[in-house]
């Protein structure tokens, strides 16, 4: 068997796609260990999440740099330090800069919670709701120094219900969205992926 690839994970918030990859990279076949959990944000349950499981962390707020340019150094060295194959960002509520989209090319991914194009930005379900859609989704995408605007390697429907709240709608989304990170890492990591344009291949 090939070694297992390293995938770092970026979280700003609760982690629910972060223990998703937790649990799955605990069994063998699935091919990928998490190497680091970032942060940009203290207290994050992503955090403590990575911490119960054994994962080194790290945090870098953007307040915490003179720049934007430096916070993104410091990113990008953090994360480098730790030699991933994948960047996964799972909930991680910033814009990396292009030092840090160059030095992880076609290979730092955002899992976001619409089906983009549509609904990009913070408040897909919200959006979706308002906007009457009768699908919602997830899309996991290459990032790019766009927002949401990536190529796109997966995505999943999920019905939106006549009663639905934005947290409802949220929460239905997100199981879907967990499933899809998942399996999509899973066979990025065993089988290789390649980019052409706008189109991405697995395997
Ligand atoms: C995900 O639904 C993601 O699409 C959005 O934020 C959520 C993160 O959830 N940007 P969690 O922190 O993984 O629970």
């Amino acid at each position: 068997m090939t070694s297992p690839k390293r995938l770092v994970v970026l979280v700003s918030g609760s982690g629910s796609n972060l223990q998703a990859l937790i649990d799955a990279c605990a069994d063998p076949a699935y091919g990928a260990v998490i190497a680091a959990v970032g942060a940009d944000r203290e207290g994050t349950f992503g955090v403590e999440r990575a911490e119960k499981a054994g994962i080194p962390t790290f945090v870098h707020r953007v307040k915490d740099y003179a720049t934007r340019d430096e916070w993104d150094r410091a990113l990008t060295e953090d994360v480098a330090s730790y030699e991933p194959d994948l960047v996964v960002s799972a909930g991680f509520l910033k814009l990396c800069g292009p030092r840090f989209l160059e030095a992880f090319p076609g290979r730092y991914i955002n899992t976001h919670n619409s089906l983009l194009p549509a609904f990009p930005g913070m408040n897909g379900p919200g959006e979706a709701l308002a906007a009457g859609v009768k699908l919602a989704g997830a899309t996991l995408f290459i990032c790019d120094s766009g927002v949401d605007t990536g190529p796109i390697i997966a995505q999943c429907a999920v019905p939106v219900e006549d009663d639905d709240t934005v947290d409802t709608l949220t929460e239905r989304i997100k199981e879907a969205e967990r499933a899809q990170l998942v399996a999509s890492v899973g066979r990025m990591v065993r089988d290789g992926w390649k980019v052409e344009g706008r189109r991405v291949r697995l395997g």
